[in-house]
């Protein structure tokens, strides 16, 4: 069994990691739509990179982010400045869908 904790990422991994600073800079400037979908070890475990495939798909932008020691809600997927606990696809697109209608309020 995968030790949930301490494992190191792998050089792909670690890779993107170093991308999303640069990533969030290109996010504020353009101010569109980021997700931030954890890829420490227990959310990947428990199917962040395929939350993270499935957004990508649909044309969201998705970054990469590391551990953010809230491991016992995982996975964790950051919207906007609101970190989504138990992430499932069905809380994302509710919380995008949210963010759609204030933005249009505006
Ligand atoms: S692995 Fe995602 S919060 Fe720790």
């Amino acid at each position: 069994m995968k030790a949930a904790f301490g494992t190191p990422f792998s050089e792909p991994v670690q890779k993107l990691l170093h991308q999303t600073k640069d990533n969030m800079k290109t996010t504020e400037e353009t101010k569109e739509t980021t997700i931030q979908v954890c890829h420490g070890p227990v959310c990947s475990d428990l199917g962040s990179p395929h939350l993270a495939s499935a957004f990508e798909a649909k044309g969201v932008k998705v970054v990469v982010s590391g551990c953010r020691s809230q491991c016992g809600n995982a996975p964790c997927v950051q919207v906007d400045e609101s970190i989504i606990y138990e992430a499932t696809a069905e809380k994302i697109d509710a919380r995008l869908e949210e963010l759609t209608i204030q933005k249009s309020t505006l």
